[in-house]
């Protein structure tokens, strides 16, 4: 297998993809992909026909949601943002060793307006980093730390950056654990966004509720 000169095979672990024995890489030393992200697919797919539309995954890591969407969804056209350039370039790898047609692109999402036009996309993903700064102590692994804990992008960028990007007719959709949802909504409701649906993800566990917020304009 060819794998790029960054990316050592042993500093890889594979990811099988639950479609035609298809694998993809995570770093080792990175954030495992998780129940969240396949949920997050899953949901996405559940709303969204094979209609032709532009999309975006927000912080797209190994490529995994991208890569997704586009196995089960031929006609959009994805792009994916990711600030860490090895995870960037590890995406770019997935891409190539499935064939896909996909735009990663390296940068940071408080910088949206530099790579991506005004309202240009209609249907917006993001599994972000969902831990605030008060929160818990920060992973030892830089990758791990910078995808879990909101350190270079917090809720209240990745709302600004989703009310740029998105189109007047788009949704959005993200996970943040259910003890960040009254600071989701005063966020989303300042720049006239709501939630217009609320998927659990693992809906028994109290304590750490995981959900999906499936969210649109506020309509006149
Ligand atoms: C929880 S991980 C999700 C990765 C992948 N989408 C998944 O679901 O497995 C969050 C991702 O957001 C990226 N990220 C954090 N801050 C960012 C920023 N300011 N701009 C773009 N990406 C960012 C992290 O590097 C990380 O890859």
């Amino acid at each position: 297998m060819q794998m790029l000169d960054k990316f050592p095979e042993s500093e890889l672990l594979k990811v099988e993809l639950p479609i035609d024995n298809k694998v993809i890489y995570q770093l080792k030393r990175g954030q495992s992909v998780c129940d969240d992200t396949a949920r997050l697919v899953e949901t996405v797919l559940d709303n969204h026909e094979n209609t032709e539309k532009n999309v975006i995954d927000l912080g797209s890591g190994n490529g995994i949601i991208a890569i997704m969407l586009s196995l089960y969804r031929s006609n959009w056209r994805i792009s994916g943002l990711e600030i860490q350039p090895e995870l960037f370039h590890l995406s770019c790898m997935n891409r190539d060793l499935l064939k896909l047609d996909i735009n990663f692109t390296e940068g940071d999402l408080k910088r949206s307006e530099l790579f991506f036009t005004e309202k240009m996309f209609d249907l917006i993903v993001a599994n972000p980093p969902y831990f605030s700064l008060k929160s818990g102590k920060a992973s030892p692994y830089p990758e791990k730390a910078l995808s879990r804990q909101e350190i270079l992008c917090n809720m209240a960028d990745l709302v600004k950056s989703v009310k740029y990007l998105m189109s007047d007719e788009g949704e959005a959709f993200f996970v943040y654990p259910e003890q960040r949802e009254s600071e989701l909504k005063s966020l989303i409701k300042k720049v006239d966004l709501k939630v217009a649906d609320k998927i659990f993800i693992n809906k028994n566990n109290l304590k750490k509720r995981m959900i999906i917020y499936r969210i649109n304009y506020v309509k006149n």
